[in-house]
């Protein structure tokens, strides 16, 4: 159901102490963009509309962004929160709640801001605020004798009494909308700055009689911003220590929870075991009993339950079935369906092929573009040759063939069901069923001959 809510993101400022080529809202958090978080969050509380007001590399933003139920409203000049939310105005939607967010304030928490909007709902101004021991560089919330709010003093403008108010404006509100084109059109920029603060229009609420509020977050981390990259990475950190809190209650074990990092989807079933330095993006599904070893980088993967993946395998839009031991050292790339009980050792690497029930490919292998029967043996050093320089051909493998090592096969090829290859053979044509074939020059031996001598000087 729809909400009786605007939300609009400020998101135009250029992010200069970042020093990167890349605008501060496409900064990657765990893997998405800084704006992509916030983003994602007000579309969970299911706004009438969402808008954006952006600045610098509008066009990169959009395109990288691309979400069509958000309304992109540029404000050419930064002159300040206030002006900048009085730019989306002619984009809200008939919410009767307006929600204010900053795009480079990510993990604010879909419960917080419904309890924002909710003072909000009653016709107040709700302001999130929160006490902070080092409140240095916000803006102060001051407050009456009889503790109500009566203005937001930023920081420049503030005296020695007003900085040593620990209480800062976190910079989200809920405004009832209302009261928007009023209080916006009244701002005035005779501050430090010279810029339109939106904070000023809580002394114009107050001059109004419109009560102002404030609540809290659940937990700091949820307002803290991002302007250089220690700040990014440091929530990043948080991210990431949140994500393994989460893993940790549903049963997970994790070898060291702070050498964990998830960008992106990260499902486990019971009993699912995970040591240091693995690394989970895009979607990754791991089922019951699974032990992914140290250093792993898994993406867009499913793992089978029962399937142990040794140390320092990199597995790559693929489907691994149960009961599988893969790795160490494996690398598994985009379209290797693993079925069931299947062995794939060190130094293989396996493409956009199927490999059957219990066959095993344990050493230093490539297979590519290839249908693998089941039982099969793919003895050590085995090539599929599927790439001619121009066209790429597939291998067909059936099952209870047994490859001996050093094995080139030449796609196109078939080695039919329960064939043998003789070890460092160069297949090229079908080999039959249940015959051994071999495809290598014949042993001989030069009976006397002498190795050549170092010419004497
Ligand atoms: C703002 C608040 C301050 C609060 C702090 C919390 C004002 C005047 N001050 O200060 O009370 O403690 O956030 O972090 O609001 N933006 C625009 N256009 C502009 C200016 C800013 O879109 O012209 C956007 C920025 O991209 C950013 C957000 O608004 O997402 C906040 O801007 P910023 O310059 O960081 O505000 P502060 O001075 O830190
Ligand atoms: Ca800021």
């Amino acid at each position: 159901m729809q909400q009786d809510l605007n939300v609009v993101v400020l998101a135009a400022g250029r992010g200069t102490r970042m020093r990167s080529q890349l605008p501060k809202v496409l900064q990657p958090l765990a893997g998405r963009p800084l704006l992509a978080h916030g983003l994602a969050t007000a579309r969970a509380l299911a706004p009438r509309s969402l808008c954006v007001v952006y600045g610098y590399a509008g066009d990169m933003v959009k395109q990288r962004l691309s979400m069509p139920e958000v309304t992109w409203v540029e404000q050419a000049e930064q002159l300040g929160t206030g002006h900048a939310l009085q730019q989306a105005l002619p984009c809200l939607g008939n919410g009767s709640v307006t929600l204010v967010l900053y795009g480079d304030v990510p993990l604010a928490q879909e419960s917080t801001l419904r309890q924002l909007v909710a003072l909000a709902s009653t016709g107040a101004l709700a302001l999130l605020t929160i006490e902070l021991a080092q409140p240095t560089g916000y803006g102060r919330i001051v407050r009456n004798a009889s503790g109500t709010i009566e203005r937001i003093v930023e920081e420049r403008d503030a005296d020695e009494m007003t900085r040593s108010l620990r209480e800062i404006n976190t910079g989200l509100m809920a405004i009832p909308s209302c009261y928007l084109a009023d209080w916006l059109g009244r701002l005035r920029n005779h501050n430090q700055q010279g810029e339109y603060y939106l904070t000023d229009i809580v002394a114009l609420a107050v001059a109004d009689g419109v009560t102002v509020t404030a609540c809290q977050p659940a937990h700091e981390w949820e307002i803290m911003g991002v302007n250089d990259k220690a700040q990014l990475a440091a929530l990043e950190r948080q991210y990431q220590r949140n994500i393994a809190s989460r893993l940790l209650v549903q049963g997970v074990t994790l070898l060291d929870p702070a050498r964990l990092d998830v960008r992106g989807s990260l499902r486990c079933g019971c009993d699912v075991t995970i040591d240091v330095g693995c690394v989970f993006s895009g979607t990754v599904v791991l089922g019951d009993g699974v032990t992914v070893g140290a250093h792993c980088v898994l993406e867009d993967v499913e793992v089978g339950a029962g399937s142990q993946i040794a140390p320092f395998s990199h597995l790559q839009q693929c489907l691994v079935g149960t009961d599988n031991r893969i790795g160490p050292f494996a690398r598994l790339r985009p379209g290797a369906v693993l079925n069931t009980a299947v062995h794939v050792g060190n130094f293989v690497e396996i493409k956009n092929s199927v490999i059957g029930d219990e066959s095993k490919v344990n050493h230093l292998s490539y297979v590519g573009d290839s249908a693998v029967g089941k039982r099969v043996n793919v003895g050590a050093g085995t090539i599929t040759c599927n790439y001619d320089g121009a066209n790429k051909h597939r291998t067909v493998i059936e099952d209870d063939v047994f490859v001996g090592s050093g094995t080139e096969l030449v796609a196109p090829v078939t080695v039919k069901a329960g064939a043998t290859i003789g070890a460092g053979s160069t297949i090229t044509r079908e080999a039959p069923a249940g015959e051994l074939t071999l495809a290598r020059e014949r042993q001989k031996t030069i009976l006397g001959w002498k190795r050549p001598q170092k010419r004497g000087k």
